[in-house]
C-alpha cells in the first residue's frame, strides 16, 4: 500500500523496554542445545563474570522443543530458563520460526520458496521459506503459541525475538502460493484490472492483461520485464514477510501482553524488508550489523547503520541484537577486528541511541556452518583477547548505565526510502554509474568526517524539525512526498538534491515534462537532457570542483547558478545552482563530486545554516542528552591521542573533565554534563 506518512512525534512509541535492569542490556544470541548440560553452567557463570544480564535463546530451536509435529518436549528449555533465573540473566525468547525442522519440510514440500530463475530451494538452511504458505503460517503460529503458553509467566522472559532476520537470505519467493498471494495483494492496492493495467503501463510492448490469473511473479524472462511488476511484487514480499511477523505477535501478546516484542533487523543491510513500515508494528526496535570488514571506512558505515536504526525507532532507545567480537566467516576474506575495535564498535552503536548490545553469539561453535564466526567466547577460550574484552566492555557498559533512556538530537536528516532503492536498482537506467546506495554513503561520510549527527527521514514525513535535509540520487519521489519536500522547503528549510532525483512517481513512470518532475519547482530548474560521462571520465567545474559519473544540461527558471561546466558534455551549463524558495532554499548538484570536493560544498551548505564544522577525520563525536544532562561521546578511531572540547564527569574513567577531553588512540570518552540550572 501507499506509504501513509506519521509525523516522527507520532513514531516515537510509548518507552517500552525489558522489565528489569535498569542499566544497559548486554549479551548476546546463546545456542546452549550445542553442548552438554556442563558447559551451560559453565557458560553461565562466565556471562556473570562479565556482566552479562540479558540472552536470546531458542533462535534456532524449532525440532528441540517440537521433535515431531504436535510433540513437544521443553524440559530443557525449563532447565535452560531456570539456569538462566537463577544466575539472574534475563530472558529474550526467540520463536523458532527461521528453521523449520526436517519433518515440516518431508511433511509440506509446497512450503519450499521458489527463487525468481525457478528453482525450489530446500529446507536445511535458515530463513527460507514460503512466507505465504498455509501450512507454514500454521506450523509457526502454533509453534508460537505453545512457547508463549508455556514461558508466559516466568520471571525470566522479558523481551520477545520474533523469527530472525527476516527477509534474509532471501525475501521474494516464486512458488504458488505467493502468486496467488500476490494477486489478492494486486487486487487490494488496485481494486480493478483496469487500475493495474494504468498503473503498470501495460500498452508498452503488449503486456496488458484480461483475467487476474493471468497475472504470474515478475519470473525471469529473456529481458527486461515489466518494473512496475517487479516494484510491486517487492512490495508484495515485504509485507507478506510483515504479515508473518505481525500474526506472530499477536498470538505472542494474547499470553504475554507487557512483554515487548521485536524482530531483528537488518538497516542498511537488508534491502528487502520496508522498514519505516515494519518500525510501526514492533514494541521495540532491534538490528543486527556486521562490519564489511576489508573497507576502511567500515567504521563510517557502522555509525550510518545505526544512525538508521535509531530513525527506525523514531528516536527510541533500540536494541543492537547482534554483532560480532571479531571476524564473520561468510564475506571473501573475513578480517579480524584489530585491538581496541571491539569496544570502539560497540560504544559507536550505544552513542547512536542502542541501549542493548547484544552479540552473535556467546560460545563459537564446534558444528556446522559458523565454526569460524567470531562469539564472545572464542574456540580458545578465557586466555584471549576477545574474552578479555568482552569482560571489559561489560564493565564499561555499567560504568555507562545513566545514558540509558537519553536521545540523540539530530539538526540534518538523509532520505532514505527503499522503495527509491528497489525501482533504481532494476534494469536499463541511465548509467551503471547511477548508485543511490554509493551517494548516500558519500553524502553521510562527508558529513560524519565533520561531526555532524544525522537521522534519517522517509521522504513523505514531516521534515519541519531539521535545519539541513539531504537527497543523495534520489530516484523515485512519490507525489505526496514531492509536496511534502516542497513545503519543507518553502517553510524555510535547507533542502540538497544531488542527480537522478525525484525522476519516477511511486508507479516508477516518468513524470511529465522535463526532469526532475517532482522537484523541478522548488529545484527552480528544468533538465533537458541526461549527460551521463563516460567510465573514468572527469569533468572540471568553474568553482575549481571536479566531477564524474553524471553531468545533465540544466536550464534554470529561478536558480541561481553556483558554478558551470568547463568541459564535458554538459559545458557551458549550470553545474550546481541553488534556489531560493519561499522561506528556505533548494540546492542541485548534477554531478558526483568526491573527497574534497563534496565535503567543502557540504561545508559551505552547514555553514548557510549557520551549523559551523570543521573537519575531523577518525574523530567520532555523538551526544546524547536527557533531563540529567548530556553524553558525549568521542570515540578515537585514529593512531594518535586527540582531545575534544568537554566539560563534566568523564564516566569510564571517573576523571573531572575542566574544558578539554583527551582521548587516547584507538579508545573512547564519555563526558557527562550536568544541565547548568541544576549544577
Ligand atoms: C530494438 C527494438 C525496439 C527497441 C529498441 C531500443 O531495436 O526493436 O523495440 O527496444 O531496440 O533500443
Ligand atoms: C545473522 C544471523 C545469525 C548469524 C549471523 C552470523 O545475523 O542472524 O544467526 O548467522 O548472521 O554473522
Amino acid at each position: 500500500m501507499p506509504f501513509e506518512p506519521l509525523s516522527p512525534a507520532a513514531l516515537v512509541r510509548s518507552d517500552r523496554w525489558p522489565r528489569g535492569a535498569t542499566g544497559l542490556r548486554y549479551g548476546g544470541d546463546y545456542n546452549p542445545e550445542q553442548w552438554p548440560r556442563e558447559v551451560w553452567l559453565e557458560d553461565i557463570a562466565l556471562m556473570n563474570e562479565a556482566g552479562i544480564n540479558l540472552v536470546s535463546i531458542g533462535i534456532f530451536s524449532w525440532v528441540l522443543v517440537e521433535p515431531r509435529e504436535g510433540e513437544y518436549d521443553f524440559a530443557w528449555l525449563d532447565d535452560l530458563f531456570n539456569l538462566l533465573h537463577d544466575a539472574g540473566i534475563d530472558i529474550d525468547l526467540a520463536t523458532p520460526t527461521a528453521a523449520p525442522p526436517a519433518w515440516f519440510w518431508k511433511k509440506y514440500p509446497a512450503a519450499r520458496p521458489v527463487n525468481r530463475e525457478g528453482v525450489q530451494l530446500s529446507g536445511g538452511s535458515r530463513g527460507i521459506v514460503s512466507p505465504s504458505s498455509p501450512e507454514y503460517r500454521r506450523a509457526a503460529a502454533n509453534i508460537t503459541e505453545q512457547l508463549a503458553r508455556r514461558y508466559a509467566d516466568h520471571p525470566a522472559l522479558v523481551l520477545w525475538h520474533v523469527h530472525n532476520e527476516y527477509g534474509a537470505p532471501i525475501s521474494e519467493s516464486y512458488d504458488d502460493y505467493s502468486v496467488a498471494a500476490f494477486r489478492i495483494w494486486l487486487q487490494k492496492r488496485y481494486g480493478t484490472l483496469s487500475g493495474l493495467n494504468e498503473a503498470w503501463g501495460t500498452t508498452f510492448w503488449g503486456q496488458r492483461y484480461g483475467e487476474w490469473d493471468e497475472i504470474d511473479a515478475p519470473r525471469l524472462s529473456a529481458s527486461v520485464t515489466n518494473q512496475t511488476q517487479r516494484l510491486d511484487f517487492k512490495r508484495f514480499s515485504s509485507d507478506a514477510l510483515l504479515e508473518c511477523f505481525i500474526a506472530e505477535r499477536d498470538t505472542i501478546r494474547q499470553f504475554t501482553p507487557d512483554i515487548p516484542v521485536t524482530t531483528n533487523f537488518m538497516a542498511t543491510n537488508c534491502l528487502s524488508a520496508d522498514y519505516w513500515k515494519w518500525s510501526r508494528e514492533v514494541d521495540i526496535v532491534s538490528n543486527d550489523h556486521y562490519l564489511v570488514a576489508e573497507r576502511p571506512d567500515n567504521h563510517i558505515l557502522l555509525a550510518m547503520d545505526a544512525d538508521l536504526t535509531r530513525s527506525f525507532a523514531g528516536g527510541a532507545p533500540w536494541i543492537l541484537m547482534e554483532h560480532s567480537t571479531g571476524a564473520v566467516n561468510w564475506q571473501p576474506r573475513n578480517i579480524a577486528k584489530t585491538a581496541g575495535e571491539l569496544a570502539r564498535n560497540s560504544l559507536s552503536h550505544l552513542a547512536r541511541g542502542a541501549d542493548g548490545i547484544l552479540f552473535f553469539q556467546f560460545r563459537a561453535s564446534r558444528y556446522g556452518a559458523e565454526k569460524f564466526h567470531s562469539a564472545m567466547l572464542p574456540h580458545a577460550g578465557t586466555d584471549t583477547r576477545a574474552w578479555r574484552d568482552v569482560v571489559e566492555l561489560g564493565a564499561t557498559l555499567a560504568r555507562l548505565a545513566s545514558v540509558r533512556a537519553s536521545r540523540v538530537r539530530a539538526r540534518v536528516a538523509i532520505l532514505w526510502d527503499v522503495e527509491s532503492f528497489w525501482a533504481q536498482d532494476l534494469e536499463w537506467r541511465p548509467s551503471v554509474e547511477l548508485d543511490h546506495r554509493e551517494r548516500i554513503e558519500a553524502f553521510y561520510s562527508a558529513l560524519w568526517n565533520r561531526g555532524v549527527t544525522v537521522d534519517f527521514a522517509h521522504p513523505a514525513t514531516d521534515l519541519h524539525g531539521y535545519d539541513l535535509v539531504l537527497a543523495p540520487s534520489l530516484y523515485l519521489v512519490g507525489p505526496a512526498a514531492a509536496a511534502n519536500l516542497t513545503d519543507y522547503v518553502r517553510g524555510g528549510g535547507t533542502l540538497v538534491v544531488s542527480y537522478f532525483s525525484g525522476i519516477v512517481d511511486e508507479q516508477d513512470a516518468v513524470y511529465p515534462g522535463a526532469a526532475p518532475g517532482a522537484l523541478r519547482d522548488v529545484l527552480g530548474l528544468a533538465i533537458h537532457e541526461f549527460r551521463p560521462l563516460r567510465e573514468n571520465e572527469s569533468v572540471d567545474l568553474s568553482d575549481e570542483r571536479s566531477g564524474s559519473g553524471w553531468t545533465d544540461d540544466i536550464h534554470v527558471s529561478t536558480a541561481e547558478v553556483l558554478s558551470r561546466y568547463l568541459d564535458g558534455p554538459a559545458a557551458v551549463g549550470p553545474a550546481i545552482t541553488r534556489n531560493s524558495f519561499g522561506s528556505g532554499s533548494a540546492w542541485y548538484v548534477s554531478t558526483r563530486l568526491i573527497g574534497h570536493d563534496l565535503d567543502s560544498l557540504l561545508g559551505e551548505v552547514l555553514t548557510s545554516i549557520g551549523m559551523s564544522t570543521e573537519p575531523m577525520p577518525g574523530i567520532e563525536v555523538v551526544t546524547r542528552t536527557s533531563d540529567r544532562g548530556d553524553f558525549t561521546f568521542v570515540i578515537n578511531h585514529t593512531n594518535a591521542d586527540a582531545t575534544h572540547p568537554a566539560t563534566g564527569t568523564e564516566l569510564i574513567t571517573g576523571e573531572t573533565i575542566s574544558d578539554t577531553v583527551t582521548v587516547p588512540a584507538g579508545l573512547t570518552r564519555v563526558v557527562h554534563s550536568v544541565p547548568t540550572e541544576t549544577a
